[in-house]
């Protein structure tokens, strides 16, 4: 199973039912009998939408930016159409990314996957050499978002699809994923203390100003408070409630090693300060629950 590194991720257990079953659910293809029917909260969110329209998207040589471990191209791999082949870039600049990219390679290991260490902001691919460009829960990650974005443009050819994946930080949000807002600023000052680049989420505004700022054709723009990940996940049932048992206790287990992290920190001040704030996220998981935090997903054209 895939782990995703960044907190608000965290809530997604890449744990693949198939691809198959994904797409009989939104309807790209005949429904089978012994595939379940998504639950409520799940159903009524915008995610089938997304995986749909993906489903009409032959994606071609797709090229996924600041992959991690690759887990957007699991997302693509089940939900478009069809696709030629993937490549995964990341600038791996902390020891966590080095080590998601090997875990990467394990996990595509006899598929079209190729993963490289590679500068956003400066690709070593000929203009236009795309058919499909993304970016999945990264922007807040980048030092130079205007760089990187400008980059994915150039290589993306003519006609081809740019697609942006990107939680946010404004707008009405359930008290449950408040709380795993409140967790993920508090991931952002632990890898700030690390030396990690992690900012703040953006606001819609500001991800659909940068959309805007790429000269794409026909933006779609879909606002969702459940991730697509979800649609695979065999335990998406237990998300219809943020309170229940495996959420918090997943929960717990995440905010002590994310602490472990910064355990050996040279001032103790800042780190009995961490350590007050982490356990305060684990009182408000335990009041309010905890939910994957909501996102908009973008596709333009080039
Ligand atoms: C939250 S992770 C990505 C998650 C992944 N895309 C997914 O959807 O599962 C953010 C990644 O951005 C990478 N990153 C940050 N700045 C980068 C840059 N300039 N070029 C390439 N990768 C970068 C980090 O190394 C990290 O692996």
């Amino acid at each position: 199973m895939m782990v995703n590194r960044d907190c608000l991720a965290l809530h997604m257990p890449r744990a693949i039912i198939s691809a198959r079953m994904i797409r009989d659910e939104v309807g790209l293809a005949p429904v089978r009998r012994q595939v379940g029917r998504f639950p409520k909260g799940l159903k009524s969110s915008e995610a089938p939408r997304i995986a749909k329209r993906l489903g009409s998207i032959s994606g071609g040589r797709v090229l996924d930016v600041a992959t991690g471990q690759g887990g957007f191209i699991d997302t693509l791999m089940n939900t478009l159409k069809d696709y030629e082949s993937f490549i995964g870039i990341d600038n791996c600049t902390s020891y966590d990314s080095v080590e998601e990219m090997r875990e990467g390679r394990v996990h595509f290991r006899g598929r079209p996957v190729e993963f490289l260490e590679m500068n956003g902001e400066d690709m070593g691919f000929e203009s236009g050499s795309f058919d499909t460009v993304c970016i999945s829960y990264a922007l807040h990650h980048l030092d130079d978002v205007d760089a990187v974005l400008t980059e994915m443009r150039r290589v993306l050819r003519p006609g081809g699809r740019f697609i942006i994946q990107e939680l946010y930080c404004d707008g009405d949000k359930t008290e449950a994923q408040r709380v795993d807002e409140l967790e993920h600023e508090w991931c952002t000052k632990i890898d700030s203390l690390q030396g990690i680049t992690h900012n703040t989420a953006f606001t819609r505004y500001r991800l659909m100003d940068f959309a805007n700022g790429l000269g794409l054709k026909d933006l779609e723009v879909f606002d969702s408070d459940r991730p697509m990940d979800c649609l695979f996940c065999e335990r998406n049932q237990l998300c219809e409630d943020p309170k229940n048992q495996a959420i918090f206790h997943d929960s717990i287990k995440r905010i002590d090693e994310t602490y472990d992290r910064i355990k050996d920190y040279p001032d103790p001040e800042v780190r009995n300060r961490i350590k007050e704030e982490g356990e305060m996220i684990k009182k408000a998981i335990a009041r309010s629950g905890s939910a994957a935090t909501s996102y908009l997903f973008i596709i333009g054209t080039g």
